[in-house]
């Protein structure tokens, strides 16, 4: 009778596996002023996106709210800022839990508190040096508040790494791994925590197009590879060989069976005009495969660790128009701003390849092959000053960049500053767009596919 009985339940936990149980979750990136809110976040995330798991970059109240009784996995994150502080201060710790986790906990069911965001990328060696203690008082100020299921960690992005070139030359930078990476590993191994890594094979490939294949970086062949001469391992796409130099690091430090958690991968869907790679179809190739990888059952791991289960998510949620930076930074994301889609694509992977061929194609890139012009923010604030650096940092780079806007041509007459400068940036952007410049000038200009032109004054272009 008990036998029969324990037969059925892992006959049926089994079943549930093999059906898809997902290990895919997204980021929910804020970084916008035009996203839903919460409650509509959370709606989409749930039945048009079927995640299971869902990560914050904080513990923002109202989408925790929004989250309860929902059923879907959450991570939240402690700011860089307050690291500091905790890592010197139990009750500081204390008080973050009561005020950010246990009112929610555990209806919403938070199951990560990542202590800081690649804090070894983004901050000073004062502050990582707390990172590791800190993790320590936050572990504690859970367990007190009786969330032992609560683990604890942190991200870390690639460039932690001093060598990842092969796989197994994969270690740590040296100034990190004494007073971070070794303490850190023992963190995670006592407490049964992961190590949440940024992976994304798009800035690998993008640095080295001429000499990493495309289709190695998107895992769509299974004939490109690549040997380790120091393992003989041979690796068909680029994230596994990413996340093997990962694995070889902390295997040096004697954690080779460190728990892996892939906090943040995906691929841009647009850029800059100068963005190579940077489309709709590489993206949805990009997270459509990788999908299909962390939700395969059994797992397949990495040539250095197979079978090894790889639970993740994807960045990002919806495109965010405030993130800084080059233009595929504000291009992660899965939806628009609206809530549509921007391409197919199914976190439980339940959606087969030959599924997504069935579904009508992604709408097609809004620039594609149109004139585009870089003008002077609208969005913001606009601050004079900023506008008339920008203004002078683009005229200063010569090459007629200005001749237009002086006294006496057609652009220069009576017009507002923001007019001037928009002339001055779509000219500067025109002409230096092939040798890299863009369309930032920190924030202050922005690219548009309205033609600013008036009257006899013509605006300089770029094709996308
Ligand atoms: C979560 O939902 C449950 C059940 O509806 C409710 O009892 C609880 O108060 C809610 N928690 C929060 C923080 O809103
Ligand atoms: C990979 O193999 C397939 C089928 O064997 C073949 O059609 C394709 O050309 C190969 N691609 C490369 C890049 O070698």
């Amino acid at each position: 009778m008990i036998m029969a009985f324990f037969r059925v339940l892992v006959l049926s936990s089994l079943v549930s596996l093999a059906s898809g149980f997902g290990m895919v979750g997204v980021n929910y990136g804020q970084l916008g002023n035009d996203l839903p809110p919460p409650a509509e976040s959370v709606r989409l995330v749930r039945t048009k996106l079927n995640a299971w798991h869902i990560k914050i970059y904080d513990a923002n109240p109202g989408i925790l709210a929004a989250l309860n009784g929902t059923g879907l996995r959450v991570t939240i994150m402690v700011p860089n800022g307050v690291i500091d502080a905790i890592s010197k201060d139990q009750s500081f710790a204390d008080r973050w839990v009561r005020s950010n986790v246990r009112p929610f906990y555990p209806g919403t069911m938070i199951r990560h508190v990542l202590v800081g965001n690649e804090v070894i990328s983004s901050t000073g060696k004062a502050t990582w040096l707390n990172l590791v203690p800190a993790m320590y008082r936050m572990r504690r100020a859970l367990v007190r508040n009786s969330m032992w299921k609560v683990m604890v960690g942190t991200t870390l992005s690639m460039d932690m790494l001093s060598s990842s070139y092969p796989p197994s030359s994969g270690s740590f930078r040296p100034d990190i791994v004494e007073p971070v990476m070794a303490p850190m590993l023992r963190f995670l191994r006592q407490t049964k925590s992961f190590l949440f890594l940024d992976v994304y094979p798009y800035f690998a490939w993008a640095a080295d197009p001429t000499h990493i294949h495309l289709d190695y970086a998107l895992f769509a062949s299974d004939n490109i590879t690549v040997v380790d001469p120091g393992t003989g391992l041979v690796y068909r796409n680029l994230f596994d060989q990413m996340v093997d130099a990962v694995i070889f690091a902390s295997a040096k430090l004697g954690y080779p069976d460190v728990r892996i958690y892939i906090a943040e991968t995906g691929w841009p869907n647009s850029g800059d005009y100068n963005q190579i790679g940077a489309n709709i179809n590489n993206a949805a190739t990009y997270n459509r495969n990788a999908i299909k990888k962390f939700n395969a059952h059994p797992p397949i791991g990495t040539p250095a660790r197979p079978g090894l289960s790889l639970p993740s998510f994807i960045f990002a949620l919806y495109n965010e128009n405030q993130k800084p930076g080059p233009g595929t930074e504000r291009h992660f994301g899965l939806l628009y701003p609206d809530g549509s889609s921007i391409y197919d694509v199914d976190l439980s992977g339940k959606t087969s390849q030959s599924d997504y061929a069935k579904k009508p194609p992604p709408k097609p890139e809004p620039h594609k092959g149109k004139k585009i012009w870089c003008v002077a923010a609208k969005t913001r604030e606009v601050d004079r000053a900023a506008l008339e650096a920008a203004l002078s940092y683009a005229c200063s780079q010569g090459e007629g960049t200005c001749d237009a806007i002086q006294p006496g041509n057609p652009c220069f007459e009576g017009q507002p500053l923001a007019q001037i400068a928009s002339y001055a940036f779509s000219s500067y952007w025109a002409k230096f767009s092939g040798v890299g410049a863009t369309c930032r000038f920190d924030g202050v200009a922005t690219q548009t596919t309205k033609d600013p032109s008036y009257g006899r004054c013509e605006f300089p272009s770029v094709t996308l």
